[in-house]
């Protein structure tokens, strides 16, 4: 019996390091965005505040959304620096807009008829990382935009920098610094 157990278990341990192997290293990639090779910046959730957004998508909802930066993007905005020296990263996270029952009961007594708008859920998060020699094909910008954790394909990615074309003048940037 336990020359049994001792073999099933040494299956298990061969099993479970052939399984895990591909997998380990498999992930990095599907961690990455297509052609930027860009992964989810650590910490970017508590990055500071640039500027928020509203968007009305016809016939699709709404969206809030929200830019952040790390500290190099941030300085870069505030002393209207471009371009963007290396190492700035601009994320823009995007969620749902829904209507706020309870803060409307209570904005209604002051104001009747207010309509308060909060957060639903997270739609996606896309990031705009400045590295001008390994980028330079594309204004010096890797783009990766991520639902749930994982990067879109490679035909999304290859929407972004020409729809950012409008923004050369600003170094592709759209987002303007909100006082
Ligand atoms: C249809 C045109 C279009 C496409 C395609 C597009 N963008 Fe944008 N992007 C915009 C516009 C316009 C803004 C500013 C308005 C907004 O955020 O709603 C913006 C804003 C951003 C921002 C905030 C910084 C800035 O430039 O204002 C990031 C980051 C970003 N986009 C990343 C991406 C990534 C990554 C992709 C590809 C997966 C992408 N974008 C594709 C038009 C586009």
């Amino acid at each position: 019996m336990k020359r049994i157990a001792f073999l099933l278990a040494a299956v298990a341990i061969v099993a479970g390091i052939v399984v895990f192997i591909p997998r380990a290293s498999g992930h990095a990639e599907e961690d990455a965005s297509p052609i930027y090779g860009v992964k989810i910046p650590a910490g970017y959730r508590d990055w500071q505040l640039i500027a928020v957004k509203q968007l009305h998508f016809a016939g699709k909802g709404e969206q809030l959304r929200a830019q952040v930066g790390n500290d190099l993007a941030l300085k870069a905005f505030k002393e209207g620096t471009l371009p963007f020296p290396d190492g700035a990263i601009i994320a823009a996270i995007h969620w749902t807009r829904e209507p706020s029952e309870d803060n409307n009961k209570v904005l209604d007594i002051p104001f009747p008829g207010t309509q308060s708008f909060v957060i639903g859920s997270r739609v996606n998060v896309q990031f705009m990382v400045k590295d001008s020699k390994k980028y330079q094909a594309t204004g010096g910008w890797g783009f990766a935009d991520f639902k749930d954790g994982k990067p879109g394909d490679e035909a999304l990615h290859k929407t972004c920098f020409p729809c950012h074309l409008p923004a050369k003048d600003r170094d592709y940037v759209f987002t303007r610094y909100a006082p």
